[in-house]
């Protein structure tokens, strides 16, 4: 700027007296306030910084050449001191801005990035557990605590486990109750098939393990059912397995009635019925008085008081002959729950169909 007094002498200024000094630097000092009385941003303040205390062509180092180095003796002390003055106050001036710029960046930050509490937040829809895994986790909780362990085994089978070593050889009547779907296996390989019950983890159980054995086995099972309000070509069983050398049929009572006064409530009653299971004898079917009507007969239980549970019995002898377990030595109990019916008769369930079809408005009502 041509009236930019530091780019001249203080001789060319006719400046000669320590007063016109002091006059000098005065007006340089409100140019500069005039310049930095109001907030910046960083990137003016850089501009400023550079025109004030650049090394080059800053006003401080003009002043410095122009008027302090070219300055006669007498008057050297004073624009010394005016100079010192001048660039104290320079500095502490622009060290100030420099703080209130950097604040009002990260005031700016936190303006944009500042969370809305007041707004309504993001419903997400919290899940809940199945009712048949429901179902699982009683059934186990209450045979965990009479000391069996939860083992699992696989659902694609063969005959021979789902059968065969189950006492039901081939054309053997029972496998008519039991009709499957068998999977595509190459010529020669054995035949696999999509087991009809949890039973074969007795047998694959007993191979591995010696007596005592005390499991519980839930899984998925499968049969070519036609679909209805209590079949499903795809359901759920627990197997149990008891086999020791001192195991009698009234050890298998007692566990029978212990499991269902757990599961459906102190009140009912166990009624075991003769029944027919290749793989067990004498084998049983286990009925409990109707929860509904207590006994005295309702729709529920078909006007008869009881309802049909599950079926059991003692391990045939037979199919330790398959294990190499002596049945001379050993005796032990078995059953198989249906889990969806034992659903369906807690729970008051009229169609097994439901827990397959995934309306989230029956299986809220579990959660
Ligand atoms: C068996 O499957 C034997 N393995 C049970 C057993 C184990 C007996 C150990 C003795 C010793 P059953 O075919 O009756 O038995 O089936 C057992 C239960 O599965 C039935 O009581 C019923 O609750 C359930 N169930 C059978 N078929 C279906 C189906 N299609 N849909 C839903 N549940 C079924």
């Amino acid at each position: 700027m041509a009236d930019d007094p530091t780019i001249k002498t203080l001789s060319e200024l006719r400046v000669f007296e320590a007063e016109d000094v002091a006059r000098l630097f005065g007006e340089v000092h409100t140019q500069f306030d005039r310049q930095t009385s109001v907030p910046t941003d960083q990137g003016r303040l850089e501009a400023l910084r550079s025109a004030w205390l650049g090394r080059k062509s800053g006003v401080l180092t003009r002043v410095t050449e122009n008027w302090l180095k070219t300055s006669a003796p007498a008057l050297r002390p004073a624009v010394g001191r005016c100079l010192n003055e001048l660039r104290a106050h320079v500095e502490q001036r622009l060290g100030e801005l420099q703080k209130a710029a950097e604040s009002a960046a990260e005031q700016a930050v936190l303006a944009r990035e500042r969370v809305d509490l007041s707004l309504p937040g993001a419903v997400r829809p919290v899940g809940s557990r199945h009712l048949l895994r429901q179902t699982f986790a009683e059934i186990e909780r209450i045979f965990l605590s009479l000391g069996f362990t939860v083992v699992e085994g696989p659902e694609i089978e063969t005959p021979y486990y789902n059968f065969e070593a189950l006492n039901i050889p081939e054309h053997h009547p029972a496998r008519d109750t039991m009709d499957t779907f068998y999977l595509e296996t190459p010529a020669g390989a054995p035949q696999r098939l999509l087991r009809t019950h949890t039973s074969p983890m007795q047998v694959r159980t007993m191979e591995k393990q010696a007596p005592p054995v005390r499991i519980i086995v839930p899984g998925k099972v499968y049969r070519r059912d036609n679909p209805d309000a209590t079949h499903s070509y795809v359901f759920h069983q627990v197997e149990g397995l008891a086999v020791d050398t001192d195991i009698t049929f009234c050890e298998f009572k007692g566990t029978v009635e212990y499991f269902v006064r757990e599961f459906l409530g102190p009140a009912a009653k166990t009624r075991l019925r003769p029944s027919y299971f290749p793989f067990t004898e004498p084998s049983v079917e286990i009925d409990a008085s109707c929860f509904a009507c207590g006994g005295s007969g309702c729709r529920l239980c078909k006007f008869s008081g009881w309802i049909e549970l599950f079926g059991a019995g003692m391990v045939d002898p037979a199919v330790y002959g398959f294990v190499n377990y002596d049945a001379k030595r050993l005796s032990g109990f078995a059953f198989g729950l249906g889990v969806d019916r034992l659903s369906q008769l807690k729970y008051g369930i009229d169609d097994v169909q439901l827990f397959f079809q995934n309306d989230v408005r029956f299986l809220r009502q579990f959660a």
